[in-house]
C-alpha cells in the first residue's frame, strides 16, 4: 500500500484528527509494514532507526525473538481467561514481578493499559487513606481516558476533554534548567515544592490522599528532579497523610540504567508504583504494585480493580517473559551504555554548537534541549521540529517533547537493544539535522538514502 493509497483510507474512514494536534497529520507520515529490533520499514520500503521504542513498547526491540516465541507457544494453549479463576500464566506473572519489586512493594494487579493502571492506582490510594485530593506535577502526562488520567496530565492540555476531574491540581515541576521560580537548583532550597504545597493546601478539597509523579517526566521534555527532591516530596506526603504514586511507565523495567526509575534516588520508597509499555513485550499489560499493609487497607474499604482482559494468560505470559528478558539479558546495563555512547557524542557536539542548551536524561530516556543560544535559553521549538522532519527522511524516529507547547526538546528512547552501530547511525542523523537546522557548516546538501525495494 503506498501514501497514496493509505491517505485516502484514512481521509474516507479514520476518526479525523485536528491538523496539528498530536494526532494529526498522520496520513502524511511513513506507514508502518514491519519491524524487528531497532528497526521499522514502512509500506514503501524504507527503514527507520526507531528512537522511540514505538508507543514505547518496544523498548525490549520489536519482535524480540523469546516474546515471539512465548507468546507464540501461549497462543496454543490459552488466549483468553475469565478473571475470576485464576490461571497458571497469571499466577507465575504475580511471583515473578513480586520477586523483582524492590521490598516492601510485594503486590501487584494487572489491566491493560497504562492509563488503567494509573486510574486503579489513584482509587487506591483514595480507598486506602480514605482521603479523596490528589496531586500531580504541571509537567507530568499519566495517561489518555478522559476524565481522570487526563485531568491529572497537566501537561497535555486538559482543557481538550469534556471535562476535568474533581479534586486534582498542578504543583509545579522541578524543571531546574528553566525553573519556574526563576531560581538556581543549588541554592534554590526547592522552594518550587514549599510553594506548591502552599497553595495545594489552600486548595484541597476534601482529605488529600496522593500524589503522582513520573521518575523522569518524560512527556514534558525528560525533565529529571533533582537530586532528593522525590525523598522531600515523601516527607511532605507523609505529614499530610497522603501516599506516593510514582508512575514508572516509562521509567521501570530496566529503561534508566536502574530496575526502577525511582531506585535512583537512594532509600526512596514508593507506597505504589505502576507499570506499562514495555512490560508486555509489546503486547499491552499493565501493573499497579503495592505494599501489603496499603493493599489491605483499601481492600478492607472495597478496593478492587480490574478488567475484561486484565487475566488474560497471553497477556500475562507476555509479562512474564519481558520480566524474564529484563533480568536474563541485563537490560539496564545495555541501557546504561546507550546512555553513555549518546551523552558522549552530544557532549562532544555541545562544544561546537551553541543551540545545545540541556543533555539530560537517564539510560534510554534521553532529552536533548535546544536554544536559540545558552544566554537567552530562548526555546529552539521551530528547529527542533525541522531537525525531527529531517532526521524522519533520513531514516531516524524520534519525537519531540517540552512542558506545555514547547517542542524544544528531542526526546530519544531507543531500544535497550539497540547495538553501537545503531547509535552511531542516527548519531549521524542527528548531527546534520542539528547543523542543518541552524544553518551550520557541516551540514549535508541533499539528504539522501537507500531505500529498499518494498
Ligand atoms: C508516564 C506515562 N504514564 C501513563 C501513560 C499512559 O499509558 P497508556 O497510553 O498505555 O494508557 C503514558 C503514555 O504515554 C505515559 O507516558
Amino acid at each position: 500500500m503506498n501514501r497514496k493509497q493509505a491517505a485516502a483510507i484514512a481521509d474516507r474512514w479514520m476518526f479525523p484528527a485536528e491538523g496539528k494536534s498530536y494526532m494529526g497529520g498522520l496520513a502524511d507520515r511513513p506507514v508502518l509494514a514491519g519491524s524487528k529490533g531497532a528497526t521499522v520499514t514502512d509500506t514503501e520500503g524504507r527503514e527507520y532507526l526507531d528512537f522511540q521504542s514505538g508507543q514505547m513498547g518496544a523498548a525490549l526491540g520489536h519482535q524480540h525473538p523469546r516474546m515471539v516465541k512465548a507468546i507464540t507457544d501461549c497462543m496454543k494453549s490459552m488466549l483468553h481467561a475469565t478473571n475470576v479463576m485464576l490461571n497458571v500464566p497469571r499466577l507465575r506473572l504475580h511471583e515473578r514481578l513480586g520477586g523483582m519489586l524492590p521490598k516492601p512493594l510485594t503486590r501487584s494487579l494487572f489491566l491493560v493499559s497504562g492509563s488503567d493502571s494509573i486510574e486503579a492506582a489513584v482509587d487506591l490510594a483514595r480507598k486506602a487513606t480514605g482521603g479523596t485530593d490528589v496531586v500531580g506535577l504541571h509537567a507530568g502526562l499519566h495517561g489518555s481516558t478522559s476524565y481522570l488520567t487526563r485531568s491529572l496530565s497537566f501537561n497535555w492540555q486538559r482543557r481538550k476533554h469534556a471535562l476535568v476531574a474533581p479534586a486534582t491540581q498542578a504543583l509545579l515541576a522541578p524543571y531546574c534548567y528553566r525553573c519556574p521560580l526563576g531560581l538556581e537548583p543549588r541554592t534554590c532550597g526547592t522552594q518550587c515544592l514549599d510553594v506548591s504545597l502552599e497553595l495545594a493546601d489552600a486548595n484541597f478539597q476534601g482529605r488529600p490522599a496522593a500524589f503522582i509523579g513520573e521518575p523522569i517526566l518524560s512527556a514534558g521534555g525528560v525533565i529529571v528532579p533533582p537530586e532528593g527532591y522525590y525523598q522531600r516530596v515523601k516527607g511532605e506526603l507523609e505529614k499530610r497523610g497522603m501516599l506516593m504514586i510514582l508512575d514508572e511507565s516509562q521509567t521501570g523495567l530496566g529503561k534508566t540504567g536502574r530496575m526502577f526509575g525511582f531506585q535512583h534516588d537512594k532509600g526512596l520508597k514508593p507506597d505504589i508504583i505502576t507499570i506499562s509499555k514495555h512490560f508486555g513485550g509489546g503486547l499491552p499489560i499493565s501493573a499497579v504494585c503495592t505494599t501489603d499493609a496499603i493493599a489491605a487497607k483499601a481492600v478492607a474499604n472495597g478496593y478492587f480493580a480490574t478488567r475484561s482482559h486484565a487475566a488474560d494468560p497471553l497477556l500475562c505470559a507476555a509479562g512474564e517473559e519481558s520480566l524474564k528478558i529484563v533480568a536474563e539479558e541485563d537490560m539496564a546495563g545495555r541501557a546504561a551504555r546507550i546512555e553513555a555512547r549518546i551523552k558522549t557524542g552530544f557532549r562532544a557536539l555541545a562544544q561546537e554548537i551553541e543551540q545545545i542548551g540541556d543533555i539530560r536524561g537517564r539510560g534510554v530516556l534521553l532529552g536533548i534541549e535546544l536554544v536559540k543560544d545558552r544566554t537567552s535559553k530562548e526555546p529552539a521549538n521551530a528547529e527542533t521540529r525541522t531537525i525531527e522532519a529531517r532526521c524522519l527522511e533520513k531514516g531516524l524516529i524520534f519525537q519531540t517533547r517540552g512542558v506545555g507547547s514547547l517542542t524544544n526538546v528531542i526526546r530519544l528512547v531507543p531500544p535497550m537493544t539497540t547495538t553501537d552501530a545503531e547509535v552511531d547511525r542516527a548519531m549521524d542523523i542527528l548531527k546534520d539535522a542539528i547543523r542543518h537546522a541552524f544553518k551550520l557548516a557541516g551540514a549535508r546538501k541533499k539528504p539522501k538514502r537507500k531505500v529498499k525495494a518494498a
